[in-house]
């Protein structure tokens, strides 16, 4: 067998083993669109993933606030509603759902764990800080007192500090404590969490809650003129 020979067969098996892999893809696809369908959901979404993807919202509200201080600032047009429907938006699904999962279900196991109690001591601080600035920025967006100048200030600090704290806070949960997450479930327990999650995401916000949030937040972002994600590329030469 010449050279050439071995090549062509080298191309020839490397073809192969790609199609055999796209089709292997395709086919695990078709499963899990096929278990989606016949259960409504995806049941193997492990837990971390829930609570990441759950953050992902909280990122694409900050933005919104971001926004907000933005067109505050130099006094352009900036309804108040919008502002009021994010708060309203955080409060409900990261306060009151998403932070709430965190406090039951994972920072209790972390008590008493050296750094990780610590850290889940700080998180919880923090949770109740975001609640105070909630409940603050949701009085000053009210339509009787929003345009009076020394509110309009409180408002922007308090959407601020909101910003300065959540960024770390989310991200510390997914690089620290998320991970440890699965070191310390055993994987029955670590599966099962999971569909706790499940089951709580449908109590308190019904069938596809999570896409039904997004959409939300979509609606938010457009009303804004943010929804079109090319604008954040930069122009380089
Ligand atoms: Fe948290
Ligand atoms: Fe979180």
């Amino acid at each position: 067998m010449n050279a050439k020979h071995n090549e062509t067969r080298r191309d020839f098996l490397r073809l192969s083993l790609a199609a055999g892999g796209a089709l292997l893809l395709s086919t695990s696809l078709t499963q899990a669109q096929n278990e989606r369908n016949d259960e409504g959901h995806n049941p193997d979404i492990p837990p971390t993933e829930d609570l990441m993807r759950e953050h992902g919202v909280l990122r694409r509200a900050l933005l919104v606030y971001e926004e907000g201080i933005r067109r505050m600032r130099y006094g352009q047009d900036m309804p108040m509603g919008i502002l009021a429907d994010t708060n309203d938006l955080l409060r409900r699904f990261i306060q009151e759902y998403h932070e709430r999962l965190e406090e039951r279900y994972l920072f209790t196991e972390f008590d008493n764990m050296g750094e990780y109690g610590l850290l889940v001591n700080t998180l919880r601080k923090q949770h109740e800080a975001g609640r105070q600035l909630t409940g603050r920025i949701a009085q000053l967006t009210g339509a009787a007192v929003f345009k009076m100048p020394d509110n309009r200030r409180q408002l922007i600090e308090c959407m601020r500090l909101f910003i300065f704290m959540y960024r770390p806070h989310a991200a510390r949960e997914d690089t620290v404590l998320f991970p440890a997450v699965r070191n310390i479930f055993s994987r029955d327990s670590f599966i099962n969490l999971g569909e706790v999650f499940e089951d709580r995401e449908k109590e308190a916000l019904g069938e596809n809650g999570f896409e039904n949030i997004v959409i939300r937040i979509a609606n938010i972002e457009k009303a804004l003129g943010l929804y079109n994600l090319t604008q954040f590329t930069p122009k380089l030469s």
